[in-house]
């Protein structure tokens, strides 16, 4: 099909809830892709931070047919061994104290349910978030999220939620009280244009929920799997070595295969009974053959190493780039703010053959490429960028 065709048949069929690029992506292989008019793009936005090892990596793909050709799926009624190395895989590069997974299919799931071990660990109801998170669109999730319009839409809202400003412990200190559940928070702020906090404000936040006995959970759905340059941000320098009770991950963990987990610590799991937490398709074995081929590719290629040596990279080439006022983020989750218009470098880069993502502060280009995009990819844009 060509171009024409493919759009004409997406924009009958299906409601019109997505502001698309002009273009219908029918391939993939590593950072790059190719459209339906064979003109090739470099990714750098990763297929909205899915797509950690690249696209179709030859490991995960083959892991994906293989496990194809045993069995696509059988419920949680049954043990799998599938399942089971996947959740033993995922565990082993937690930081130490997170111990079993909950395995579910999307970020705005694995947000539900994070909030749902909190509440029932602790007995009580309140949820903190902060404005400029971004949590997902079911209703939790949605109620959670102080950012531009996401709250109206999701309403009539979940009771209970409540906002206090990123980075400011004492706003946080303000909100707090004796039916406080959870603190949840995205650490790097990615839609909101990839806002930062200090590490010390982790400790300060582990501190407040240790004082009060609230939850400490942290959205890691986009800085999780390796993309902040560590396999979390929990746990890290970046955290000043911070664990919470509560990770959710999603997006990168199963290289495009729809899959979302939550991570939890011990006092948290001993809160979970059965039929407390499920899903049908959550560890589903397709899923979770994705999930361990994942994270080993992600070992074996090195990758987290990678998105460091990307980070340096790109921070050096973009020093005194007239119109180039800021860069923010780790790894391969990365804000440019430019003096004008965002939508305008990305129209661009686009007209250029590069893709790369907004946000919702107008001056801020987000990156988020494959974990293996190459120096040689990043000059590139820097290129394209200049010119
Ligand atoms: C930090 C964060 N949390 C949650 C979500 C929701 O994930 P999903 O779209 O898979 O429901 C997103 C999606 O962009 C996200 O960036």
């Amino acid at each position: 099909m060509n171009f024409e065709a493919i759009k004409t048949v997406e924009d009958e069929f299906q409601l019109a809830t997505y502001k698309k690029m002009n273009i219908a992506v029918t391939r993939g292989r590593g950072s790059r892709v190719w459209t339906s008019e064979g003109d090739e793009y470099l990714d750098l936005y990763g297929g909205h931070a899915v797509c950690a090892t690249g696209h179709c990596h030859p490991y995960v793909v083959q892991a994906i047919q293989d496990q194809a050709d045993k069995v696509l799926f059988y419920s949680n009624l049954v043990y799998s061994d599938t399942r089971g190395l996947a959740a033993e895989k995922l565990v082993s590069v937690a930081p130490d104290s997170l111990t079993k997974a909950f395995f579910c299919n999307s970020g705005t799931e694995a947000n539900e349910n994070a909030m749902r071990i909190a509440r029932m660990a602790t007995g009580r109801e309140k949820i903190i978030t902060f404005t400029g998170g971004f949590h997902g669109r079911t209703a939790d999730s949605i109620s959670a999220t102080f950012l531009g319009k996401y709250r109206e839409i999701g309403k009539p809202n979940v009771p209970g939620h409540i906002s206090a400003e990123f980075g400011n412990i004492g706003s946080v200190r303000n909100v707090v009280d004796e039916n406080t559940a959870a603190i949840m928070l995205e650490p790097i702020q990615s839609m909101a244009g990839v806002k930062e906090a200090s590490p010390s404000f982790f400790c300060e936040l582990r501190e407040l929920c240790d004082e009060t006995g609230a939850s400490l959970v942290f959205d890691e759905v986009q800085t999780g799997v390796g993309r902040a340059g560590n396999w979390f941000f929990a746990g890290s320098s970046m955290a000043d070595g911070v664990e919470p009770d509560v990770i959710s991950l999603a997006k990168s963990l199963g290289s495009g295969v729809p899959v979302g987990a939550c991570l939890v610590n011990e006092k948290m799991a001993s809160a979970i009974k059965e039929n407390d937490l499920g899903t049908t398709f959550g560890g589903g074995m397709l899923a979770m053959a994705a999930v361990t081929a994942t994270l080993e590719a992600i070992e074996n290629d090195d990758m987290i190493s990678n998105a460091v040596k990307i980070e340096e990279h790109l921070r050096r080439r973009l020093e005194g780039i007239e119109g180039i006022t800021e860069v923010t983020g780790k790894g391969c989750l990365l804000g440019i703010r430019f003096e004008t218009p965002a939508g305008d470098i990305h129209r661009k880069l686009l007209g250029k053959k590069i893709i790369t993502g907004t946000s919702s502060d107008p001056n801020v280009l987000r990156l988020l490429p494959p974990l293996c995009v190459t120096t040689d990819e990043i000059d590139q844009f820097v290129e394209a960028v200049r010119s």
